[in-house]
């Protein structure tokens, strides 16, 4: 089968070994504690496959593949070198464009370049229904993941597109798709010649369809539901993957692909009932919105009295505290205020507070991006605890410190049936005794929603940066 310094077995048995590395690396990162062993296993299983691909090709073969990885290596280490962890999202969406984009050429080209050898009719349709299918599922992820990331960096609005009759537009476009992928495959494989010289126009069609499919379904997505959007484009860019692995008869790309796209459609379920959606509304576009309602923006939401505090008065709130919860959120991130935030655990902790910190599941930008946050500072993992382990615990809880966190703390989700978070589950801070909410000004957070909780009574906004606030909070009970 090769022709290379690499026997077929030798080629099996390290994909084998690489597939079980990946396999332990998703395990690896479950948890903070293992991420970085994780991490380790996949760099290693990627380094044993590519080398042992390239040792497969015949040596005219190796700069084919040496010249693009060097090349694509050196831009993703300055890539992810400069990336801050605010915009980690926009650059994994980037990456999910281009592995569906690499399904959709590997489809064209095995097309174009059928592998030689005799093949069987069934054989054929086999394999022409998988570039089809790959180059369909490969262009769907290569325009939605295009628009998610314009949609995360804030170059294409957050409001859905909702054009009418989208829905019968998507089964029109889905139709066309199937209706043209089976009769490039009857075409392509004889067995209906008359349709032979209409295959690759076929094909094409099949790729034109799907690019706008991509497009329209991640345009009709509103803001709230990106976190979901994010995770199924992980999920699309693993079976696009595993498509692209039948094409070229590559098994660990297929064993990669479907260990991808099954862990990305778990994360997506899993955030779905975070966020208490339905998978196949997020799927289908234009969930949270309700056709007809008009979401609601910050100028139309409640107004009232605001009142504020500052790092003075704040440090003596919470000399008196026996009891404190920080919520991070989005903003954390944005001030890169998580240092502060653990010397404050540090010196509150020291004063015999018990001081934890409750995560939500989209809570930033990005699945875990304030337990990545947390770890790189430092904070002990045990102190840290997921929404549905400590939000029963506010009751009793003497300060809550809203760190740059606003849609998670929003407590319109449970009251407005009418908002765009209507049903997310919420972080409940407004039952504890005291709520300081740290931001820089009364602006809405990502879905666009008024936060009735910064007008109540029991709530004290502490305006400004807040890496600074909290610096000067941990100032001000020093001194
Ligand atoms: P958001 O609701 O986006 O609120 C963040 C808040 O941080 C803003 O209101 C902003 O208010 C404040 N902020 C920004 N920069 C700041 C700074 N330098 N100092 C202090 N405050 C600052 O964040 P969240 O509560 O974490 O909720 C996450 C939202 O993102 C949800 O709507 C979620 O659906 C969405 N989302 C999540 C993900 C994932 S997977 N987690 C992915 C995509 C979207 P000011 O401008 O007034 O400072």
């Amino acid at each position: 089968m090769t022709t290379g310094a690499v026997t077929p077995n030798l080629l099996t048995a390290a994909y084998l070994a690489a597939s079980v590395l990946f396999i332990l690396s998703l395990g690896g990162l479950s948890s903070q504690e293992t991420a970085r062993r994780g991490n380790l296993f996949g760099i290693i299983g990627m380094a044993i496959a590519i080398a042992v691909t390239t040792l497969a090709l015949p040596p005219s073969g190796y700069p084919v593949m040496l010249v693009p990885v060097v090349i694509g290596g050196a831009i993703g280490a300055v890539l992810a070198a400069r990336v801050q962890m605010t915009g980690m999202p926009q650059l994994v969406a980037l990456l999910h464009s281009f592995v569906g984009l690499a399904a959709v050429l590997v489809g064209i080209s095995s097309f174009l370049h059928p592998s030689e050898g005799a093949h069987t009719t069934a054989e054929e349709i086999v394999h022409l229904t998988e570039v089809w299918l790959g180059v369909a599922i490969g262009a769907i992820t290569f325009t939605g993941s295009v628009i998610a990331w314009g949609k995360l960096r804030g170059s294409i609005s957050g409001k859905p597109l909702l054009l009418p009759g989208r829905h019968a537009l998507n089964a029109f476009g889905v139709i066309i798709v199937f209706a043209a992928g089976i009769a490039m495959t009857l075409g392509a494989a004889g067995i209906v010649p008359s349709l032979e010289s209409a295959a690759l126009p076929l094909l094409l069609l099949v790729t034109g369809i799907s690019l706008l499919l991509g497009l329209h379904l991640v345009m009709a997505i509103g803001g709230a539901d990106m976190p979901v959007v994010v995770s199924l484009l992980n999920s699309y860019s693993g079976w696009a993957a595993a498509a692209a692995g039948f094409m070229l008869s590559n098994d660990l790309l297929i064993v990669t692909g479907a260990l991808v796209g099954s862990s990305g459609a778990i994360l997506s379920a899993i955030m779905c009932e975070a966020m208490n959606r339905s998978i196949w509304n997020v799927v289908f576009g234009g969930f949270g919105t309700g056709e007809g309602n008009k979401p609601k923006v910050a100028s139309e939401g409640p107004a009232g009295e605001v009142r504020t505090t500052d790092a003075t008065e704040l440090a003596a709130t919470l000399s008196q505290a026996r009891r404190v919860i920080i919520v991070p959120g989005y903003g954390m991130a944005v001030a890169r205020a998580q240092h502060p935030v653990e010397v404050l655990t540090r010196i509150l902790r020291e004063r015999g507070v018990e001081v934890r910190y409750a995560i939500h599941p989209v809570a930033g930008r990005l699945p875990g991006h304030m337990n990545v946050l947390l770890a790189e500072a430092g904070v002990p993992y045990d102190i840290v605890f997921e929404m549905e382990e400590i939000n029963d615990d506010f009751p009793s809880t003497d300060v809550v410190l809203v760190i740059g966190a606003n849609d998670i703390v929003n407590p319109s989700a449970q009251t407005d049936p009418d908002s765009p978070i209507a049903g997310m589950p919420v972080l409940e801070v407004w039952k504890a005794r005291t709520v300081v909410v740290f931001k820089r000004s009364m602006a809405s957070g990502y879905a666009g929603v008024e936060n009735p909780l910064f007008f109540r009574d029991n709530t004290r906004m502490f305006f400004g940066d807040a890496r600074e606030s909290i610096e000067a909070l941990v100032a001000a009970l020093k001194g």
